[in-house]
């Protein structure tokens, strides 16, 4: 059997998705009554950080504890890579000893070489394009609180970074409205390739009868410096409860986290009851359990 990847949403089909988030609301309600099934037994994750992290690790590295298998992390400044080894010679290496490898990078083009020679499934555990694993918890999310997506109008409000580009995948392979709002010159580079979005400049337009309601930081790990600039900018795109009064009743709010009330969002939507936000961040665990479980078995 050839190697799958997951770099990208769109590496899986729509019914493999549906799969996916089944299996992982099955291992959820599982795990609540206490049964943990040693999905993983004898196998191992590596995990490569080149950016900072708390839920992708933590995780990762729990969903492999609790299957009865283990995970290594390694960080740029701890391991070879930060001192110039090629992603390819890292990746033969770890395709050696490794069952699979989760990275969380920079540039996309650097787990693209990775998985290109990669004899062990790569996750993208986020790049400055995508953020495939945090795309997958949220339609976990979704499903769990409301069903079938399909149909369904969601608005991204902010930035058009990585995660709004994973969102823009989503909405092609489940067939969801996406309504992207952000500030002119910050358009998501998906963008190009999209379906069933629209783009618009007015946070209004986009939330306006809108199912779910989605943002995220301003400024990514690896844009600090533009942190100040970015925040006059973006000002007029807070989700605040003014904004979500234009959405459809009992609409659902997510983030990705970590969020910074009073900037991409006012304390009164993110701790709102239909703020999801709490479960999204726990769903990554089981989204990643049926995420590994799958590429182990079709690889
Ligand atoms: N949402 C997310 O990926 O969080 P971390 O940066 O903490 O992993
Ligand atoms: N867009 C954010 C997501 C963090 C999980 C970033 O890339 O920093």
């Amino acid at each position: 059997m050839s190697v799958r990847h997951y770099l990208s949403l769109l590496d899986l089909d729509r019914d493999e998705v549906v799969a996916l988030i089944a299996q992982a609301i099955k291992l959820k309600t599982w795990r609540r009554n206490g049964y943990r099934p040693p999905l993983f037994s004898g196998k191992t994750l590596a995990m490569i950080f080149e950016k900072s992290s708390t839920r992708t690790r933590v995780s990762f590295e729990v969903a492999m504890a609790e299957g009865s298998g283990s995970a290594i992390f390694l960080s740029t400044r701890e391991s070879q890579l930060g001192r110039g080894e090629p992603p390819e010679d890292t990746a033969r290496v770890l395709s050696e000893m490794a069952d699979a490898v989760m990275i969380r990078t920079f540039e996309h083009e650097m787990v693209e070489r990775f998985a290109a020679v990669s004899r062990v499934p790569v996750i993208n555990g986020l790049t400055n394009s995508l953020h495939p694993c945090q795309v997958l918890a949220d339609l976990v999310t979704w499903f769990e609180h409301r069903g079938e997506i399909s149909g369904r109008r969601v608005a991204w409000v902010g930035d058009g970074n990585n995660m709004c580009n994973s969102y823009i995948n989503a909405a092609a392979l489940m067939g969801f409205e996406l309504r992207v709002a952000v500030p002119a010159g910050y358009e998501p580079a998906a963008l190009d390739r999209a379906q069933r979005v629209t783009l618009t400049h007015d946070p209004v337009v986009a939330v306006r009868d809108a199912d779910l309601v989605v943002t995220d930081v301003w400024a990514s790990m690896g844009q600090e410096e533009e942190a100040a600039a970015r925040r006059e900018v973006f000002r007029p795109f807070q989700v605040n409860a003014a904004l979500l009064a234009h959405a459809a009743p009992g609409a659902l709010f997510m983030h990705c986290l970590p969020a910074h009330r009073g900037e991409e969002v006012a304390s009164e939507v993110i701790d709102h009851p239909d703020s999801v936000v709490w479960d999204e961040a726990g769903n990554r665990l089981h989204a990643q359990k049926a995420l590994l479980d799958f590429l182990f078995r079709v690889t």
